[in-house]
């Protein structure tokens, strides 16, 4: 497959989805509050996953048409299911490849992509593939993190060794945790216009239960804890220093803990 990773670093397995759930229902104020599309629009969702951001698409976005696709078959029919269920008739789902998807060029108002560059060998050949598939005038719209931005207190050497097999990892099946600096340089090498890049913190302290819970535990550390074994059986790391950097990963969770990690929101026009 030209487009997919060799293998989607994250994989598909359930603990995976629920991690998505949570990330996307703590980061929906963050990353969706200036996303609504007008009624009528025809809005293109690339790379939906199991729905976790389609779902706030769908409630933002009442009246107008969404398509919804990824790559993944059994994604999109968990998607499917899970927009269904909620009771949202304007979305339509189907299984296709960004690369490759079967849509007369200039179909759509608005196209929306979230945490999916991240994970492609060739970014900006996606954002042209999307590109065609836009009107003129219509907007771009893409949602990537960068794992460069993570600092926290206290601070822990383990840590930052566990999140660095994250980065490795994403590398090697061609992808890139930190490509949320490249938002601008991928749109403007794309040839997109009005490119507007803003960046989100999450900034999480005690204060902040519901982000102690929802972010700093259940959506990174959730994530990397998640690639222990692949980690360790690619020898990036032994597993004494990984459970280290877990531990101080939750350390931070704590009553004097902060944890802080920065989304990159783009936005752009296709001239
Ligand atoms: C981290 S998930 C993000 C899902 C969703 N956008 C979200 O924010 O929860 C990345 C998704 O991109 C999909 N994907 C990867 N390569 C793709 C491609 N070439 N075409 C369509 N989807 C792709 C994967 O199957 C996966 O569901």
């Amino acid at each position: 497959m030209r487009s997919m990773n060799k293998k989607y670093v994250h994989g598909y397995d359930p603990r995976e989805n629920i991690r998505l759930q949570d990330q996307a229902s703590t980061l929906v104020e963050l990353l969706h509050s200036d996303t609504s599309y007008p009624a009528g629009s025809q809005v293109l969702e690339a790379g939906c996953g199991t729905g976790a951001q389609t779902i706030t698409l769908a409630r933002n976005s009442p009246d107008a048409h969404i398509t919804s696709i990824d790559i993944s078959e059994s994604s999109v029919a968990v998607a499917k299911k899970r927009i269904e269920g909620a009771g949202f008739t304007n979305v339509s789902f189907q299984q296709g490849d960004i690369f490759n998807l079967p849509f007369e060029p200039v179909t759509f108002d608005h196209i929306f992509v979230c945490f999916v560059l991240e994970h492609l060998a060739q970014p900006l050949e996606a954002l042209n593939s999307l590109k065609n598939l836009l009107k003129v005038g219509g907007t771009i719209t893409v949602i990537e993190g960068d794992h460069g931005s993570t600092y926290f207190y206290p601070d822990n050497d383990a840590a930052h060794r566990a999140i660095q097999c994250q980065i490795e990892l994403q590398k090697r099946t061609g992808g890139n945790a930190n490509i949320g600096r490249e938002l601008y340089p991928l749109l403007s090498a794309a040839d997109f216009s009005s490119i507007n890049v803003s960046p989100r913190m999450v900034y999480v302290d005690a204060s902040k239960p519901q982000l102690v819970e929802g972010f700093t535990k259940n959506t990174f550390t959730a994530m990397i804890e998640g690639l222990r074994e692949s980690s360790i059986e690619a020898g990036l790391i032994d597993e004494k220093t990984f459970d280290e950097g877990i531990k101080g990963l939750y350390r931070t969770t704590g009553p004097d803990g902060v944890f802080c990690y920065t989304f990159f929101k783009a936005t752009a026009i296709k001239q």
